[in-house]
């Protein structure tokens, strides 16, 4: 088969998946940026299949892939800076083992619960905020999809607040598919760049947050954490920890939005956890995840796949899969019957961060519509403009009119 393009232009990263899923098949080889030829995933069985794989059949390590290598794919490809560097994403086995053991110990389950008050408090405010817009429109994404995941994530690492909103745009330039290599190259150096000072800077001046947590563990274990992998950590938990929730939240404030019947139901019913649940399923923010390279040739769906060749798992793809979730799977519907999606991945890599996000979303959702419950968009759905990431989804603006204060 001819590769098809990825990204396609004018069209969103979700509907070119699902798109491909439903003209191409399960398994479709594309053409990245930069002519980068890879494979992709597109069907909830094939994207099981795949990730089911994880650390067997496939590695994310790119020492697997003699086309990042033989000079195949350009040495300035602009997405080399999301598949190389050493964090979690790019390591396999025991050493993906060792350092997700570290981070989890500083990253605890009740560290996560302490959150909730804090999360609420800094929702209250934002939502304060928001009321004292004397315009009719207001843009959500800059009010509080934005502000609120970036806050958190920040605060819990300890970044001082006039240095966070940096850490977005660098974040937007590394995940954007028009940025130059020139434009990827700078960012990607300037974000490591700060984080190695502000890693020095809290080694002279600890306090109460996860970054002083992650050097006493380094110092207590023997520098077992080397200070490259601090600064990785550090690095893959503030863009992951942000853009997601950033995204998540805008796409299932336009996908509640365009069914008031269902903002009523779920507020009656309380079942905010149960929309979460259906936004990852039907309007991730993660729409495609990148490389695993396979170790050996491996058939899928009937496809081979050369061993080493990339492959992209589109979890977006899978989460609207009629084959899995019917007829309607496009559908928005928090009261739909559960089933096991793949919003937050599976297996060895599966989000280190889903306790947290699912917290924000929780708190997020039910705080801005039971403030202000007759919330509409203030331009039709489909000038809703989206940001470009063949990796991430999400508006970059969401003009809405908030309505009367309950
Ligand atoms: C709605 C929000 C979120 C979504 C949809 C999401 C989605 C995902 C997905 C799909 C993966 C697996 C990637 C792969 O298999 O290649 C992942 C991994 C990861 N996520 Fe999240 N994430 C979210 C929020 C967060 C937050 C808040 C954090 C902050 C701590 C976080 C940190 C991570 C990390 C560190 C990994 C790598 C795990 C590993 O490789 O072992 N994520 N996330």
């Amino acid at each position: 088969m001819h590769p098809l393009q990825l990204p396609v232009p004018g069209e969103r990263t979700s509907e070119t998946v699902s798109r491909y899923r439903d003209e191409g098949g399960p398994v479709v080889p594309v053409e990245l940026p930069g002519k980068v030829a890879a494979w992709i995933v597109t069907s909830y069985e094939t994207v099981n299949e795949v990730l089911s794989g994880d650390g067997t059949l496939y590695g994310k390590n790119p020492v697997n892939c003699p086309a990042m290598h033989d000079g195949t794919i350009p040495p300035d490809w602009p997405l080399r800076q999301l598949v190389e560097g050493e964090h979690l994403l790019v390591k396999d086995g025991g050493d993906h083992r060792r350092l997700r053991g570290l981070i989890n110990r500083a990253f605890t389950p009740a560290r996560v619960e302490a959150m909730g008050p804090r999360i609420q408090e800094l929702t209250d405010d934002l939502l304060d905020r928001l009321a004292e817009q004397r315009e009719e429109v207001v843009d959500l994404v800059q009010h509080f999809s934005e502000p609120l995941p970036i806050a958190v994530i920040c605060e819990l690492f300890g970044v001082p607040e006039g240095e966070r909103y940096q850490i977005r745009e660098w974040t937007n330039v590394l995940l954007s598919h028009t940025a130059t290599p020139q434009e990827a190259a700078t960012a990607a150096d300037e974000l490591l760049g700060y984080l190695r000072a502000y890693i020095g800077r809290r080694r002279v001046e600890p306090a109460d947050d996860l970054t002083t947590g992650l050097i006493r563990a380094q110092e207590d274990d023997g520098d077992r954490l080397s200070d490259s992998e601090m600064v990785w950590i550090l690095w893959l938990v503030l863009i992951a920890g942000h853009e997601t929730t950033v995204h998540l939240i805008a796409n299932t404030v336009i996908a509640l939005c365009s069914d008031p019947g269902q903002v009523a139901k779920v507020r009656k019913d309380g079942i905010w956890a149960e929309v979460v649940e259906e936004s990852l399923r039907a309007r991730n923010s993660v729409q495609n995840v990148m490389f695993r390279y396979a170790l050996q040739e491996v058939e899928v769906a009937g496809t081979t796949i050369p061993a080493g060749e990339p492959i992209i798992v589109s979890l977006g793809a899978a989460g609207t899969d009629p084959a899995k979730f019917g007829a309607d799977a496009d559908r928005f519907d928090a009261s739909r019957e559960p089933d096991v999606h793949f919003g937050f991945g599976r297996g060895p890599h599966f989000c280190l961060g889903a306790p947290l996000a699912r917290l924000e979303m929780r708190i997020a959702l039910a705080s801005l519509f039971a403030r202000y419950p007759e919330l509409r968009l203030a331009i039709p759905e489909d000038e809703v403009a989206y940001s470009f990431s063949l990796i991430t989804e999400g508006p970059t603006a969401l003009p809405v009119v908030l309505g009367p204060r309950s």
